[in-house]
């Protein structure tokens, strides 16, 4: 089985849609193999978003990403689990992102996109080691 490590984002932790996220996952016949609620302080938000360093939007992001809780988790499916996820979150911009998909449905904005998963099995690797020992 494939594994990915998907966040759910305190913009989303907020509005009471950790249970809405789970259940989508779940009826995609993703499983939840670890999960937890933690809050990053900035520096550590900085660090997982290591990749982005340089990129504009990063500061804004990671203040976003420390100032509520998240909830990470190892999804686990048959197949391409990092591709099937991204999938179903839809695209990065939930203006672009498709109909039915996590991001379309429940993202308010580019930053606050509910949702973040893995690009690819080798980060997700990483980003699974990052918040599970
Ligand atoms: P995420 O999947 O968490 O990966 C990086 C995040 O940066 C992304 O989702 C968005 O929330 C955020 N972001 C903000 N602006 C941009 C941008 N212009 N391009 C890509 N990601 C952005």
């Amino acid at each position: 089985m494939g594994r990915s490590l998907l966040i759910i984002k305190p913009d989303a932790v907020e509005r009471n849609l950790i249970g809405e996220i789970l259940s989508r996952l779940e009826k995609a016949r993703f499983i939840v193999a670890a999960i937890k609620m933690t809050k990053l302080d900035y520096d550590q938000a900085r660090k997982f978003y290591a990749v982005h360093e340089g990129k504009p939007f990063l500061d804004e992001l990671c203040k976003f990403m420390s100032s509520g809780p998240i909830v990470p988790m190892v999804l686990k499916s048959d197949g391409d689990t990092v591709a099937k996820i991204r999938e179903l979150i839809g695209a990065t911009d939930h203006k672009k992102a498709a109909a039915g998909t996590i991001r379309h449905d429940i993202a308010v904005s580019l930053t606050k996109n509910s949702v973040h998963a893995s690009d690819s099995p080798q980060n997700a690797e990483q980003e699974i080691n990052f918040f599970f020992s």
